[in-house]
C-alpha cells in the first residue's frame, strides 16, 4: 500500500473548548457562564450532568499537555472561557483566569506544540446574557474588547486564531430551538443573533489587524455536504436551500458582503427579516486568513412543503456513530473542493473525529471503528490537497472525551479515554494510531 504523505508542513492537532473540560466552573474568580446557568437547570442535559468539573483540565492542563507531547501534536486548539478572563464580560478583570492560559501556552510551547486559540466556543458571560447576550448588538462590542485584550496578551506567541466556533450552533440551537444554552426558542431572535456573532467576528478580526500581529486570524464554520435524494428538481432546490442555510450562511457574509438571497427570501416571507445597517458587511467581511472547518457528516435533503425551508432530512445508508450520525467520508473531499473553489482561501480542518461507545479492556481502549473514520478522512484530506485545495492542518475531535454538551459525557469522541470517577487519562488505540500518521506525515492509501 502506497503511503499518501502531506506536505511538510501540515499541522496534525487536536482541539477541545473549554467548557467542555476545564471544570473549575466557579474557582479563581471565574464568571458564571450561559453553560453554567443551562446546565444546572434540571431538565436541560442527560441525567442533569454538568460541567463542573469535567476532566478537571484546569488542574490537570500540565498531565493533559505531556499526553500531547506523547501523541506528537503538532498543534493543540483550545478555547478560551471568556467569563474566567472578564467575569463580567466587560470591564473588570481576572488576572487568575490569564494567568491559567498563560501557564498552558507556556507548557505549550515548551514541548513545541502550536497554540490555537478559539475566543468563543459558546460560554458566553450570563452576565451578558442578563443584558440580551447575543441579541444584544453590544455583545459584539464587548466581544471585541475582550478579543482585543487576548491579542495584546499572547497575540506574539499564538499563532492561530478563531474567532467563533460554529455560529450557526450557537445561534440556532441556543436561540431558535432550545437545545443549548441559553435555551431561547425564537427564529427570528437566532438570525438576528447570527448577525451580531458575525459582527463580533469582523470587529475582532480588525482589532487583530490594527494590532499588526504576525500570525493568522479566521473562523470556524459546521458544514455537512448537502445531496439530494433524487435529481428531480425540487429535491435539487431543497439541497441549494440547505446549502445556503446550514453552509453558507455564515460564510457568504464574509466573502461575499451578502447573506445567501434564497434564504433571505424565506425570512421575508416569515416574517423573520430583520434591519441593520449596510456598513455592517464592511466589518464583517474584513480580510480573514483561513477558513476552519468541522466536518463529521453529510445531509441527504429532498423537498417537504410543510417546513419553512422546505426541506427535510433523509437518512443515509452507512454506518452511523454513537451520535448517530451517518460515517460519509467522501462528504469531507466534496465540502474541501466545493469551499475551495468557491472562496478560494486557505483551510484548516479545526475539527473531525466520532462518538464511539468505547470499553476499557484489560486497560485497552480497542476504538478500532474511530481508527477507520479517522483514516478514512484523512485520506480524504489528502485527496483534497492533491486535487488542488490548500488545506493546511487538521484537528482531531477531540483530544480526550469530555462533557458533549446536552449528551452530556454519554458521547465520547476523545483519543483519550477519561474516567470520570478517578479522572485517569488512557490513551485509546486510535491515539497511537493518530501518532503514528503524525510521525510519518501521512496515512497508508
Ligand atoms: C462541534 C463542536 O464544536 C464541539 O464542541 C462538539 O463537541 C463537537 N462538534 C461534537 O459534537
Amino acid at each position: 500500500m502506497a503511503k499518501l504523505v502531506f506536505p511538510k508542513e501540515f499541522l496534525w492537532g487536536a482541539a477541545t473548548a473549554s467548557y467542555q473540560i476545564e471544570g473549575a466552573w466557579n474557582e479563581d474568580g471565574k464568571g458564571e457562564s450561559i453553560w453554567d446557568r443551562f446546565a444546572h437547570t434540571p431538565g436541560t442535559i442527560y441525567e442533569n450532568q454538568n460541567g463542573d468539573i469535567a476532566c478537571d483540565h484546569y488542574h490537570r492542563y500540565e498531565e493533559d499537555v505531556e499526553l500531547m507531547a506523547e501523541i506528537g501534536l503538532k498543534a493543540y486548539r483550545f478555547s478560551i472561557s471568556w467569563p474566567r478572563i472578564f467575569p463580567e464580560g466587560r470591564g473588570k478583570l481576572n488576572p487568575k483566569g490569564v494567568y491559567f492560559y498563560e501557564k498552558l501556552i507556556d507548557k505549550l510551547l515548551e514541548k513545541n506544540i502550536k497554540p490555537a486559540i478559539t475566543l468563543y466556543h459558546w460560554d458566553l458571560p450570563q452576565a451578558l446574557e442578563d443584558k440580551g447576550g447575543w441579541l444584544n448588538r453590544d455583545t459584539a462590542k464587548y466581544f471585541s474588547e475582550y478579543a482585543n485584550f487576548m491579542f495584546y496578551k499572547f497575540g506574539d506567541v499564538v499563532p492561530i486564531w478563531i474567532t467563533l466556533n460554529e455560529p450557526f450552533v450557537s445561534a440556532f440551537l441556543g436561540y431558535a430551538w432550545g437545545w443549548h444554552a441559553p435555551g431561547k426558542k425564537d427564529m427570528k431572535g437566532a438570525f438576528v443573533a447570527g448577525h451580531n456573532m458575525l459582527l463580533a467576528h469582523g470587529l475582532a478580526v480588525q482589532a487583530y489587524r490594527d494590532g499588526g500581529y504576525k500570525g493568522n486570524i479566521g473562523i470556524t464554520i459546521n458544514v455537512a455536504t448537502v445531496y439530494p435524494e433524487t435529481n428531480s428538481e425540487e429535491d435539487l432546490k431543497a439541497a441549494e436551500k440547505q446549502d445556503a442555510f446550514g453552509n453558507r450562511w455564515f460564510i457568504d457574509p464574509i466573502f461575499k458582503r451578502k447573506y445567501p438571497e434564497i434564504i433571505w427570501r424565506i425570512l421575508e416571507e416569515n416574517n423573520w427579516s430583520f434591519v441593520f445597517p449596510a456598513s455592517d458587511f464592511d466589518i464583517i467581511s474584513s480580510p480573514i486568513d483561513f477558513m476552519g472547518i468541522n466536518y463529521y457528516t453529510r445531509n441527504i435533503v429532498a423537498y417537504d412543503k410543510n417546513s419553512h425551508l422546505g426541506v427535510k432530512r433523509v437518512e443515509g445508508p452507512n454506518e452511523h456513530t454513537d451520535m448517530g450520525w451517518e460515517v460519509y467520508p467522501d462528504g469531507l473531499y466534496d465540502i474541501l473542493i466545493q469551499l475551495y473553489r468557491d472562496y478560494k482561501i486557505p483551510i484548516y480542518i479545526t475539527e473531525n473525529g466520532a462518538a464511539y461507545n468505547d470499553t476499557v479492556e484489560d486497560g485497552r481502549i480497542r476504538d478500532i471503528n474511530r481508527i477507520n473514520y479517522l483514516k478514512e478522512h484523512i485520506k480524504r484530506a489528502y485527496f483534497a490537497i492533491r486535487d488542488g485545495v490548500d488545506l493546511r492542518g487538521y484537528f482531531v475531535w477531540s483530544l480526550m472525551d469530555n462533557f458533549e454538551w446536552a449528551h452530556g459525557y454519554s458521547k465520547r469522541f476523545g483519543i483519550i479515554y477519561v474516567d470520570y470517577n478517578t479522572q485517569k487519562r488512557i490513551l485509546k488505540d486510535s491515539a497511537y494510531f493518530y501518532k503514528k500518521i503524525i510521525e510519518e506525515n501521512g496515512v497508508d492509501g
